[in-house]
């Protein structure tokens, strides 16, 4: 005979099951958006996880562009994802001050520490004042131009007649990577660790901000209280990441201390020493917050914005340049006419385009301070989360139109033969509205140089059957890097 208390438990079993049937059935037919009961779409979103920029985006499309995504109870793993052209508008300009950067955010790029990128407010105005009057000047994009110039000369050039000599199949990610490190070392710290190398040194600092990196998606992917408890115990993942900030803290402050012994020795500052770091000791000298920590924070938010991207931007461009021969004749030609940098035109298109279908930053994660609505009419709540797929925003078909998967420079290029100016808020790859990359046109001077001088030179060939899918990172870089080979053009 059953008991009372086993028919109760049996009755109950059966309804849980049967409301669970009914929920699965009535909520989300569509595997694509599957929601579970407790666990949200936690499961959904982690067997995607490989792909997640490409779940996201078919996601995004069957909901016209904006969808709620729910975590698991108590996680606070809520909020929405758009790539609405009319929502990131709204939030990036028009309704500006009610999104910001956030506690959650600041809480997960905590080795970002004080500096720009996690900043709010007036903290960011006066972060965002400071390296825009560092940033925008004409010495400053001449330093830049000069830095990178010598090192195209002295480093990439000997490195891929070496490598072509030898008939060397190389990770160009890694190069870039490399070629990248070093520069960002130079304008940011003025010196140069010298990790571009035929030999391919082992360089602990930038292994260490490569893992570093890496940890804080990491932090995205599992619920908050599993991460913090991984750090509290220092264990798994959150382990490697405070060994790897850990790392690059210590060369950093490194860094700063010899910079400060050498302009003491110096007893004055150099007004011909460019790199940012004594820029910013000299500007602003005696005030109280220039620190160490403050000068570690500000170049440690440099590093992470000008070092991958770069790399990133530059090894999608590469490997689509290389499958599309078309596009490559183009460039060559272009590249024959010896135009000056702002009058290669298809060259700045095939950027741009490289920069739309793989933008390096591919989300932004705001916060909502007060209550508002959207353009798409979804509600927004103080504190909810949304997640601007700005990955999904380059594919979009509503923006760029059927043909919106194919990689097609013309579409940046007038019939005037002039760069098309598309809106931020549409082409969001360098952000939209007052926080827009303040890295933007340093970038193109960058990016126009290196493959400018790799096109003119070498053929770059994609290795046969390599795999390439975007890794698990907070920017874009491929995970099984881009292996090649390098033939000389003459
Ligand atoms: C292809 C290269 C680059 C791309 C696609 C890019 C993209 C972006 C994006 C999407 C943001 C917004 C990030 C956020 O708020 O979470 C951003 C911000 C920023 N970028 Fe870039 N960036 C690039 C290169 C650079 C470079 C080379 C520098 C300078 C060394 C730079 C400096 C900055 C700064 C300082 C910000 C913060 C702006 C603010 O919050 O007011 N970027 N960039």
């Amino acid at each position: 005979m059953l008991s009372y208390a086993q028919v109760v438990i049996a009755g109950l079993a059966v309804l849980i099951l049967f409301l669970f049937h009914c929920y699965q059935r009535r909520c989300y037919k569509d595997p694509l958006l599957k929601n579970w009961p407790i666990v949200g779409m936690l499961p959904t979103g982690l067997s995607n996880l490989g792909q997640i920029h490409d779940y996201i985006t078919q996601a995004l499309q069957r909901k016209e562009g904006t969808g709620s995504f729910v975590g698991p109870w108590f996680t606070g793993m809520n909020g929405l994802v758009t790539c609405d052209p009319m929502n990131v508008h709204h939030m990036m300009s028009k309704n500006f001050a009610n999104y910001k950067k956030g506690p959650e955010f600041h809480e997960i790029f905590e080795p970002f520490g004080e500096g720009i990128f996690t900043a709010d407010s007036d903290t960011w105005k006066y972060h965002r004042a400071l390296l825009h009057s560092l940033f925008k000047t004409p010495s400053f994009e001449k330093f830049l131009e000069k830095i990178v110039r010598e090192k195209v000369d002295f480093c990439l050039s000997p490195l891929l007649d070496h490598l072509e000599r030898q008939g060397i199949e190389v990770d160009l990610q890694d190069v870039f990577n490399r070629f990248n490190f070093d520069i960002i070392c130079s304008v940011v710290l003025g010196s140069d660790p010298k990790s571009l190398a035929v030999d391919f040194p082992k360089v602990a600092c930038e292994r260490a901000f490569n893992e570093a990196e890496e940890f804080i998606f990491y932090r995205y992917s599992v619920p908050r209280c599993i991460w913090k408890l991984q750090r509290w115990l220092r264990v798994g993942a959150e382990k490697k990441m405070a060994e790897a900030c850990q790392l690059f803290d210590q060369f950093l402050y490194e860094s700063i201390a010899s910079k400060r012994e050498e302009l003491s020795k110096n007893n004055e500052m150099k007004e011909t020493d460019e790199d940012l770091l004594t820029t910013l000791m000299r500007e602003e000298q005696g005030k109280e917050h220039v620190n160490d920590k403050f000068l570690r924070d500000t170049a440690f938010n440099l590093f992470v914005a000008g070092r991958d991207t770069i790399t990133s931007a530059l090894t999608w461009f590469f490997w689509l340049v290389a499958t599309h021969p078309s596009v490559e004749a183009k460039i060559l030609e272009e590249i024959k006419e010896e135009k000056e940098m702002k009058n290669q035109v298809y060259l700045h298109g095939a950027l741009c385009e490289s920069l739309r279908l793989f933008p390096p930053i591919p989300f932004e994660h705001k916060q909502a301070t007060k209550h508002d609505s959207l353009p798409s009419g979804h509600e927004v709540y103080p504190g909810t989360m949304i997640f601007l797929s700005l990955y999904a925003m380059g594919r979009c078909e509503k923006i760029w139109g059927k043909d919106c998967l194919q990689f097609k420079p013309e579409r940046w290029i007038s019939e005037r033969g002039r760069v098309v100016h598309i809106p931020s808020y549409k082409f969001t790859s360098f952000n939209a509205g007052p926080r827009t990359c303040l890295g933007k046109d340093l970038s193109f001077i960058q990016m126009k140089i290196m493959a400018t001088f790799i096109l003119k030179n070498y053929q770059v060939h994609v290795v046969k059957d390599h795999p390439v899918s975007p890794a698990l990172s907070i920017v874009l870089l491929m995970k099984c890097g881009l292996k090649v080979r390098i033939m000389s053009r003459c």
